[in-house]
């Protein structure tokens, strides 16, 4: 078995050379790793091609990245390893299409129904959004439909009336070069916020964990932009059964309607009206600190480089099944 592994860079702590690093010496405890940094897909192909021909051995890319070309968000790599027809870590095309986008994973679990937060999409300025935000109702948050590690979501997205709704859509049609996500903001009586990994396998790993704004350095209700910059998000491990049982069930059901392979992890939030999905991460951080190997260590006992060795063999033998 030879392992090619596709260094991509960026500033995410998690697509950090460091990352890259603890990644190989994992992958190195158990296979022959030969890793990649470019940014051209020609080369890419190249390397995967010399692999696959040398003696003949079976090839497995492992890839945690979207883009060879994060700045310019060019060479998309799920399409060109499935155009590829290369054995590879993470779920299909069609599904990171899905779960790259806010909106349409929505779409899915409003289908399926997975409660996820009432929204609309904001794509120009429009006296139309007035309207469908009053159908809502305040608070709303905004946030850019296609991001990330937070981007675009800052503690001023939240907002209490038109006018600073209407700034907050420019600044995203402005800034992000894509439309806004308008949706129904989660807060008031018993507001908490989980993070669920899920490591699919022959049987499939749980990581819940709870977001502990109260240990997190200032006064902060949501994941921000802010607050991953400064590296002030922390998590805490959840006990009671009844939420438990709930927010893995819910996971469960959008890992299964969006289509995901092999891990992801889905955020949650719930209030006094209910709980509900806000997203689901296709392609979620596996960064030493991130918060799916933190929690698969602290839950499963589950060491980083094991993680990273059980992805791919759960991933492998998922295809070899022919999946
Ligand atoms: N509808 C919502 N209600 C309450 N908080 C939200 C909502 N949507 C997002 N947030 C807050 O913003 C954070 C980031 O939003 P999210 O949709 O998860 O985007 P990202 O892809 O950047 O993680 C969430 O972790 C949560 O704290
Ligand atoms: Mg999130």
């Amino acid at each position: 078995m030879e392992i090619a592994l596709i260094k991509s860079y960026s500033n995410k702590p998690w697509r950090s050379p460091e990352t890259y690093e603890l990644i190989e010496d994992s992958l190195r405890e158990k296979w022959r790793v030969r890793s990649i940094h470019t940014k051209n897909p020609q080369a890419l192909y190249g390397f995967i091609n010399q692999l696959k021909h040398e003696g003949g051995k079976q090839v497995f890319v492992f890839n945690i990245a979207e883009y060879l070309d994060e700045e310019k968000k060019t060479g998309f790599l799920p399409s060109l390893l499935e155009e590829w027809k290369v054995n590879h870590l993470g779920s299909s095309v069609k599904a990171i299409d899905i779960g790259l986008n806010k909106a349409r994973t929505k779409e899915i679990l409003d289908r399926c129904q997975i409660p996820t937060p009432r929204y609309f999409i904001a794509t120009r300025e429009d006296p139309e959004n007035r309207i469908r935000a009053e159908k809502i109702s305040y608070p709303l948050i905004v946030k850019p439909i296609e991001e990330g590690g937070h981007i675009g979501v800052r503690e001023d997205s939240i907002v209490y009336d038109y006018a600073h709704l209407k700034d907050i859509i420019n600044r995203v049609l402005a800034e992000h070069h894509q439309p806004a996500l308008v949706e129904e903001y989660i807060t008031g009586k018993g507001m908490r916020e989980f993070s669920v990994g899920i490591i699919e396998g022959k049987i499939r790993l749980f990581t819940p964990v709870e977001i502990d704004f109260e240990s997190m350095d200032g006064n902060h209700e949501i994941l921000s932009f802010e607050s991953a910059k400064k590296d002030l998000e922390r998590i805490k491990p959840l006990q009671d059964k009844k939420i438990l049982d709930q927010i893995i069930d819910l996971s469960s059901k959008t890992f299964k309607a969006i289509g995901a392979n092999d891990y992801s992890r889905v955020d949650l939030r719930m209030n006094h009206t209910g709980c509900y999905v806000i997203e689901i991460n296709i392609m979620p951080g596996l960064g030493p600190h991130s918060f799916l190997p933190e929690a698969a260590k602290g839950i499963h006992a589950i060491e980083y480089n094991q993680l990273i060795q059980k992805l791919t063999e759960n991933s492998l033998q998922r295809q070899i099944n022919g999946k």
